[in-house]
């Protein structure tokens, strides 16, 4: 039934503020935008779908409420929320999710920890000014268009550009990664990511393998397996197993041919500009 409802109403694509969006969403998007109001604490996690939304989710959780799962005074080990819980249900979308049926939901209830984290995939000109205005963090994760749904990386100009030129301007509030860099060097890029979190790891964390650990625990193996990622729908219908495929850098060359991809590298250069993919 939902998924019936999310196929038909995604059919249905409107142009908003310069970006694509589905009616579904629409009426979210606009009470995401009325309503919502930035703590200084906030942080985002921002990212076109199909880049690694899921993965940096579950490495933002899992690095700025570590202390929360470390063993406490007595060495007992408190069991990691992800291994019961997907990387959605821990942070929420918010146009996607808190806000779709709820034009004023309760933000205290759906954020049990603190600071509060949420997700979008809403482009930087569209978020809202207090959450621009305020000294809230957002991290930015893009990936590589062919290795993005084919189908939508026409639009990901509109979405990766405003966040590469106000992380340029915005250091310290944008923080602007690659799912590619990712998947390279994960303990340096999460050692990145504590940093401008404000959640520095200690030499002692170090020491302790911690970086690793948490790596591990969001790594597209360990999340894959997990029961908790199989079974189940998430809020707009689509099974949670779909957000994990095969969490490869380059898969696009299984299904592209040597024409469509000089095609689409012609493209990328001319819509995003070839030195700003590779910085
Ligand atoms: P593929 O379809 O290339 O496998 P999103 O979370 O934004 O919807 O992105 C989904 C993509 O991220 C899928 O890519 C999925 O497999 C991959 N992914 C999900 N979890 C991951 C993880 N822990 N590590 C690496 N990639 C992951």
């Amino acid at each position: 039934m939902l998924i019936n409802q999310w196929t038909m109403n995604s059919n249905n694509w409107c142009l908003y503020q310069g970006f694509w969006c589905t009616y579904l969403f629409l009426k979210s998007v606009i009470s995401f935008q009325t309503h919502f109001r930035a703590f200084d604490s906030d942080v985002f996690i921002v990212a076109f779908p199909k880049s690694g939304t899921t993965w940096l989710k579950a490495l933002t959780f899992s690095t700025l409420y570590r202390h929360r799962f470390a063993k406490d005074e007595h060495e007992h080990e408190h069991e990691h929320p992800l291994l019961n819980f997907t990387p959605h249900q821990l942070v929420r979308f918010l146009e996607l999710d808190i806000y779709l049926n709820n034009p004023c939901p309760d933000l205290e209830s759906v954020c049990i920890y603190k600071p509060r984290v949420f997700a979008t995939h809403i482009p930087y000109a569209s978020l809202f000014t207090s959450i621009k205005d305020s000294h809230c963090k957002i991290v930015y994760l893009c990936r590589n268009p062919m290795d993005v749904l084919i189908s939508i990386w026409r639009f990901t100009d509109k979405l990766v550009l405003g966040y590469w030129n106000a992380s340029r301007e915005n250091p310290d509030k944008i923080l602007f990664l690659k799912y590619e860099d990712l998947k390279e060097d994960i303990v340096s890029q999460l050692k990145h990511l504590a940093v401008f979190l404000g959640v520095s790891f200690t030499e002692e964390e170090e020491k302790q393998g911690l970086i690793e650990e948490i790596a591990k625990i969001c790594s597209f193996e360990k999340l894959q397996e997990l029961e908790v990622n199989k079974k189940d729908l998430f809020v707009t219908g689509i099974p949670h197993k779909e957000f994990f495929r095969k969490g490869e850098v380059g898969d696009w060359s299984n299904y592209l041919t040597p024409a469509m991809v000089e095609r689409l590298e012609k493209l990328m250069q001319e819509e995003l500009g070839k030195e700003k993919w590779e910085i």
